[in-house]
């Protein structure tokens, strides 16, 4: 794997370009797709540090561990409501690095023991640099078989017995979309050294997913057609085919009545160095591109393919009402000193107040054959 190319050595530019000048102008989602994740080029598939303080931007895990300690106490609940079963398999899409994954094997080793023999972690990553990451960083559970590494779900569902917890925290929201323009469906050129767009005629994909999940654009507007969300939603739920579990996914993102009541249109955002921009043509390969979720396609696709939905809610809403009944015990366990507790106490306000990530975070819960299960904590306080 090398870091960056060398002097000679063609650019993610120049790759795209050639593409271009081959097959015509492409679709954004292509133009994504390459930007992240080009072989040794895209921004995930890189040698880079992406996330964090030295990276571009933050996930909840870079905020504290409590995050990923209140998702445990969910899972252990999920797994309780599956009957304790010897074996469940908890498979985390996109696992990025895996602190998230290293916080809830942590976490439940020490509080929930009984949860964590049972515990088998399958973390599906499609980036090599990072699948590299993810096995240094859980080295001590690979080794105990507790943990594996993957480049596809279907490979991790080959390890996965009858039951299973597919969880996902802002996956969906770096997967390919079309961005649909009030001109058109949005089409990448190269002319000049600059990408340039084009339009045709949305597809009749395109216009389906419009006109079930999201709205067409007006004068001046874009929207995105997550097409390849949809497909996802289908493999997630052909994982869940004669195995009972339950689906957690977290991002930002939408739902229709929101669309519709005029907001999260044109919602493509670049990430770099912790720097915003709305940009998808500059430094490809160099930033994050992202686009967010719409739910209720997600949630919609999920159930045509067979799973239940169990509701959503604001990331707000989850975390109170996992940690509410403990008092967020998960968050200030190991800290004793007052100016530890009262950090502790901003970076929990972070993850939960509506004007960190509180609100602009959502989580999907869906489950398949799970029997009378209880309303779960984290969705206590749905409206
Ligand atoms: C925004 S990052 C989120 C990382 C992590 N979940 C977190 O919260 O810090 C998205 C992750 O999804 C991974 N990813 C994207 N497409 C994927 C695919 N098709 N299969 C597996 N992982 C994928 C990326 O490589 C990246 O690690």
């Amino acid at each position: 794997m090398k870091p960056a190319p060398e002097a000679g050595e063609p650019s993610l530019r120049d790759r795209i370009a050639h593409e271009i000048a081959r097959a015509g102008p492409i679709p954004f989602s292509r133009y994504m797709e390459l930007c992240l994740y080009e072989p040794e080029l895209g921004y995930y598939s890189r040698a880079r540090e992406q996330f964090g303080k030295a990276g571009d931007f933050y996930t909840s895990s870079d905020v504290h561990a409590v995050f990923g300690r209140l998702l445990a106490r969910q899972f252990e609940e999920m797994w309780r409501e599956m009957n304790s079963p010897a074996c469940v398999a908890l498979i985390e899409l996109g696992p990025g690095r895996g602190l998230f994954a290293r916080d809830v094997l942590d976490w439940s080793a020490k509080q929930f023991p009984d949860f964590s023999v049972s515990v088998h972690y399958l973390l599906v990553e499609q980036s090599e640099h990072l699948r590299e990451k993810l096995r240094a960083c859980l080295r001590p559970h690979i080794d105990d078989g507790r943990c594996e590494v993957f480049d596809s779900p279907e490979a991790a569902m080959g390890q996965a017995g009858g039951n299973i917890i597919v969880f996902g925290n802002e996956f969906f929201d770096a997967l390919p979309v079309e961005v649909i323009d009030h001109r058109g469906s949005v089409r990448v050129g190269y002319e000049n050294g600059r990408f340039v767009e084009t339009f045709v005629a949305p597809s009749a994909a395109e216009n389906e997913f419009l006109d079930r999940y999201g709205v067409h654009p007006e004068d001046r507007e874009r929207v995105e057609a997550p097409l390849l969300s949809l497909s996802w939603m289908e493999r997630i739920a052909s994982a869940f085919r004669d195995r009972c579990g339950f689906l957690a996914l977290i991002d930002y993102g939408y739902t229709r009545e929101e669309q519709l009541a005029g907001r999260h249109r044109d919602t493509i955002m670049c990430y770099r160095r912790h720097t915003a921009s709305s940009s998808p043509y500059e430094a490809p390969g160099e930033q994050d591109i992202t686009a967010h979720v719409n739910f209720t396609a997600l949630q919609a696709r999920g159930v045509d393919c067979g799973l239940e939905a169990l509701g959503l809610v604001t990331q707000s809403q989850f975390l109170i009402g996992i940690g509410e009944e403990t008092e967020f015990a998960d968050a200030f366990q190991d800290g004793q000193l007052p100016q530890e507790r009262a950090k502790v106490a901003l970076q929990l306000k972070h993850l939960i107040s509506p004007a960190g990530m509180g609100d602009t975070f959502q989580v999907l819960l869906m489950s398949h054959n799970v029997a009378n299960a209880k309303p779960l904590s984290g969705l206590k306080l749905a409206r």
